[in-house]
């Protein structure tokens, strides 16, 4: 199968496709001999993006800025994606790493490569514990106070009129939704941090939406109950918030219904909100069954909660954290793992013809 050139007819590059060549950690793949020719990247099936358009929605993915010169990723990225999230460079370690200095130019090379491509660009995210620089922790909270007001203000001007949103707090509320998480922003500044960072961040980009985004509240449950809760707050006050994301992390072991993803959403959306599925994945280490098993479910899921995003007319997009099962947090995170939508030679997987059918609305 391997030594059958690309321009072969399209039944044996589809045949191609559709095979399981995702790195199974049972029955791990021989790697390809180096004559082999393999097919261009991503280049066999129908572009996602088109499907994603004809049902209004973006279709969008997390990139590191360092693999947009590795050219069989960008050729599979720029053919099937019209959004792009900096999936480190826009946080604030990583662009103030060292108190004082801004260094924009990660993010801006994505900025750039987005633009060149036709993409829109969702910056993530503005105030998050998890990318807090090291020396935030010895500020008092007068000093960090100003410290938060001039970062917002800092970045969101920078990429003003750059992106189309920004992810302004990133999962604020605790784990288990049981409140808000104890993080040195509710420590310092109190619990109305969150409404100060969506109002500096409106006053510093006026035209961006701004959107609260966090996981685990993707069905309802008592952390999505928080998370309506906060917003609906927000908005009450008349803090300029614009939406909510659903990071969307799913393990395939016990995935968010759609029933309860769409009635979520449906309740957000009546506060006036637009929605997005903003970081998703389905891991399938834990399933059961063959590989060829596991990859038809992860199809189905991935089917199944697109189509609740492609229903909802608030609902903005789906922005996958990532393509390539090559390239994927969860495995750091989680354990290996093939979570995405192309497998690790850039072959399109099960899951990914389960998006576009989802796009497709079949
Ligand atoms: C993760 C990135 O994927 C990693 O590369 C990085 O080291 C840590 O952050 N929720 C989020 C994302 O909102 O920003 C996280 O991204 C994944 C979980």
């Amino acid at each position: 199968m391997n030594s059958v050139p690309f321009l072969a007819s399209v039944t044996i590059a589809v045949a191609l496709v559709v095979q399981p060549g995702c790195n199974d950690k049972n029955t791990p793949l021989a790697p390809a001999p180096s004559s082999t020719i393999l097919p261009p990247a991503g280049m066999e099936v129908e572009p996602l993006r088109g499907a994603a358009q004809a049902s209004g929605k973006l279709v969008g993915t997390a990139v590191p800025s360092n693999l947009l010169s590795d050219a069989r990723y960008a050729a599979t990225l720029g053919r099937h994606f019209n959004y792009l999230t900096a999936e480190y460079e826009m946080k604030w370690d990583a662009i103030e790493h060292t108190r004082g200095s801004n260094d924009f130019s990660a993010g801006d090379t994505i900025v750039s490569y987005g633009q060149a491509n036709g993409m829109q660009i969702k910056g993530h995210a503005l105030i998050w514990h998890g990318s807090v620089p090291p020396w935030v922790g010895a500020l008092s909270a007068a000093e960090l106070r100003l410290a938060f007001e001039d970062h917002i203000r800092s970045v969101a001007e920078h990429y003003r009129g750059r992106v189309r949103a920004w992810d302004v707090v990133n999962e604020a509320i605790a784990v288990d939704g049981s409140g808000l998480r104890d993080t040195v922003f509710r420590q310092k500044l109190g619990d109305q941090y969150i409404a100060d960072a969506f109002r500096l961040a409106r006053q510093a980009d006026p035209q961006a939406l701004l959107f609260y985004n966090d996981y685990g509240g993707e069905g309802l449950n008592q952390k999505s109950d928080r998370i309506y809760d906060l917003v609906q707050g927000l908005r009450a006050q008349g803090v300029p918030i614009d939406g909510v994301g659903l990071q969307m992390h799913v393990s395939a072991t016990n995935p968010p219904s759609a029933d309860g993803i769409a009635a979520n959403m449906s309740r957000l959306a009546s506060l006036g909100l637009f929605v997005n599925i903003s970081e998703m994945d389905i891991r399938i280490r834990d399933l059961p069954g063959t590989v060829q098993a596991r990859l038809e479910v992860q199809k189905l899921q991935y089917h199944s909660i697109v189509g609740v995003c492609v229903a909802e007319p608030r609902c903005d997009g789906v922005t996958f954290w990532g393509f390539t099962d090559a390239h994927s947090w969860i495995d750091a995170q989680f354990g290996a793992d093939d979570p995405l939508l192309f497998d690790e030679q850039y072959a399109a997987k099960p899951a990914f013809y389960g998006v576009l059918d989802a796009f497709w609305r079949r």
